[in-house]
């Protein structure tokens, strides 16, 4: 089950991925860039201010560098709130305390305030290549689906066992395309309301095919 789910969503990505900026580079700065925005906002929302926001500060030492205000003005599209002033306090820190260079082991990552396990595991495996697992709302609703079929999504026990699921599929090479092919499928086809599951490489696999939304509690 774990093969034939990672070739089948191997195989989806390679016709589908969708063609991302934060998927052309490997640089930490970026990931963390892309993820932390990505935490809240829409991808169509990020897309532009992205761009513009490497433009405006390319490297971790142009932020660290920056004034608290021209940094809140440049987040400002993405809305008011606590992101832009966590990923400058980052990457002070980085620059002070590492060197610059943005820490890979996961206790570390997770000391710092605006990343959590999500953000970690997606830092993890998009900028270092670590077998990280990684589950979002998006993965959490296809590993449900496809593995547990239907019930209570939000338990503590059902949460845990989403993230041990999303580490046992995990390959141990192609470790980015698997954790952003896992993002694409329920961004594109596993969506929370009317999934697409006459288009889904899951079908044949799936517990919750074929969905009916009745027998499904829980957010997103
Ligand atoms: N949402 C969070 N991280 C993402 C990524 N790397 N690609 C697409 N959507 C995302």
């Amino acid at each position: 089950m774990r093969r034939r789910f990672r070739r089948r969503l191997i195989g989806w990505y390679r016709r589908n991925a969708r063609d991302l900026p934060w998927r052309h580079t490997r640089d930490p700065y970026r990931i963390l860039v892309s993820e932390m925005m990505l935490q809240q906002t829409q991808v169509d929302r990020v897309l532009p201010k992205y761009e513009e926001w490497i433009r405006t500060f390319p490297s971790l030492k142009t932020l660290a560098a920056a004034r608290p205000a021209e940094v809140a003005r440049a987040w400002r599209p993405l809305g008011y709130n606590v992101r832009p002033r966590r990923l400058h306090a980052i990457a002070r820190e980085v620059m002070h305390r590492y060197d610059g260079e943005l820490p890979s082991d996961e206790p570390t990552l997770r000391s710092f305030k605006g990343i959590g396990a999500y953000t970690a595991g997606a830092i993890q495996s998009f900028a270092f290549g670590r077998r990280a697992p990684i589950v979002d709302t998006n993965v959490a609703r296809v590993l449900f689906r496809v593995f547990v079929g239907q019930g209570d999504r939000t338990t503590t026990p059902l949460k845990k066992h989403l993230w041990s699921l999303s580490a046992a599929l995990l390959p141990r090479r192609h470790v980015f395309d698997f954790n952003q092919a896992l993002m694409d499928l329920g961004a594109m086809v596993c969506v929370a309301r009317r999934p697409r599951c006459s288009v889904c490489p899951m079908s044949p696999i799936c517990q919750a095919y074929p969905f009916n939304p009745d027998l499904e509690h829980g957010s997103g």
